[in-house]
């Protein structure tokens, strides 16, 4: 048994890695500020530490932590996360992104933690030349958003480099799904919701684009089910406590899914038509983003066991 220091726990994607982390038999402490998570999605034995990563008294918090509990590493997940809005207010996502990854690492540091996981993106690679897309692919983001999840990882990098610290970013593709309605993702913005939102108000999802070179003509993406997410931090967690160090690693299935099949997937699921519209494309939408998802499978043992099926359900 670790225990593990989760920042971001109480968001979608943080409150499945927690869940994760315990069914494996870890332990973990969370730190969110609220700004987006829900006390709703912590069980009742998770201690909360409500904190904003910026607060100047972060490394006290984690000094006062190490003195009460063992702390074996920190999984970093805490950040801003919408590419639109990272346009409008890029200094934001600097300032929690770039900042809050650098204070997280500072004040893990001073606790004496050794061990780092942290949350990365697609949105790292940019524009895409290779299909499917392995990690020494060229980065070079096309928002602010992918610049500071880049931006995060070099730091990490270097201060692993410097420090000694055993690290590993992994680096998300498309996450949808999820294990329960409580902990689905809420208000969201991305293709899988809004179709299911689709179903359920009779308001046709738009379609951005069906022109594109892909064999039905829309985008392809590679959908990655959340709780399959949170088993590869589980696996990085263990690698790191074996001492290794992986460095950045895909997340996704191999496996490009159109904007079609997705409406599909949830027909089939739901039982019901999905109404749905032919739009203009997205500017900035690339065509296809799919993961070589080799080296983790070689690197932790790590696969998706999950389909589009089962995060359309
Ligand atoms: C998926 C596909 C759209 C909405 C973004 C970020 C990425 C990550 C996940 C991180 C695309 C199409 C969508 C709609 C549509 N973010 N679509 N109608 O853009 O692939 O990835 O979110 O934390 O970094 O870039 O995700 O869910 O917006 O779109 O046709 O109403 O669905 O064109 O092909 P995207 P998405």
């Amino acid at each position: 048994m670790s225990t593990w220091l989760l920042t971001g726990g109480a968001g979608y994607i943080g409150s499945h890695v927690l869940a994760a982390l315990r069914a494996a038999g870890h332990d973990a402490v969370v730190l969110d500020d609220l700004s987006t998570g829900l006390t709703s999605r912590l069980p009742d034995d998770v201690e909360l530490l409500r904190h904003d990563l910026l607060e100047p008294g972060l490394p006290d918090v984690l000094t006062d932590l190490t003195r009460r509990r063992d702390v074996d590493g920190v999984v970093h997940l805490a950040a801003k996360k919408s590419v639109p809005e990272s346009v409008a207010v890029p200094l934001d996502y600097y300032e929690h992104n770039v900042g809050g990854t650098v204070a997280m690492l500072r004040a893990a540091a001073t606790a004496g933690i050794g061990r780092f996981v942290y949350s990365s993106s697609a949105a790292v690679y940019g524009e895409t030349s290779a299909e499917p897309v392995a990690e020494e692919h060229p980065t070079l983001p096309t928002s602010p958003y992918g610049e500071t999840k880049l931006a995060g990882e070099w730091a990490v990098r270097r201060y692993a480099e410097a420090e000694g610290l055993v690290w590993t970013a992994l680096r998300y593709f498309n996450v949808a799904g999820s294990a329960s309605a409580a902990l689905a993702d809420r208000g969201a913005t991305n293709l899988l919701p809004l179709v299911m939102r689709a179903v359920d108000t009779g308001r046709p999802v738009q379609v951005f684009g069906d022109d594109w070179p892909t064999p039905d003509g829309t985008c392809l993406r590679d959908y990655v089910h959340v709780e399959d997410l949170a088993e590869a931090h589980v696996a990085a967690a263990a690698a790191l406590l074996e001492g290794r160090s992986p460095g950045a690693l895909n997340v996704g299935r191999n496996e490009g899914t159109s904007v079609l099949e997705v409406i599909r997937a949830v027909e089939e699921a739901r039982g019901r038509p999905v109404p749905y519209e032919i739009v203009a494309r997205r500017p900035g939408d690339p065509a296809r983003v799919v993961a070589d998802a080799s080296r983790i499978a070689t690197v932790l043992g790590w696969r998706a066991s999950r389909g589009i099926a089962a995060m359309a359900g």
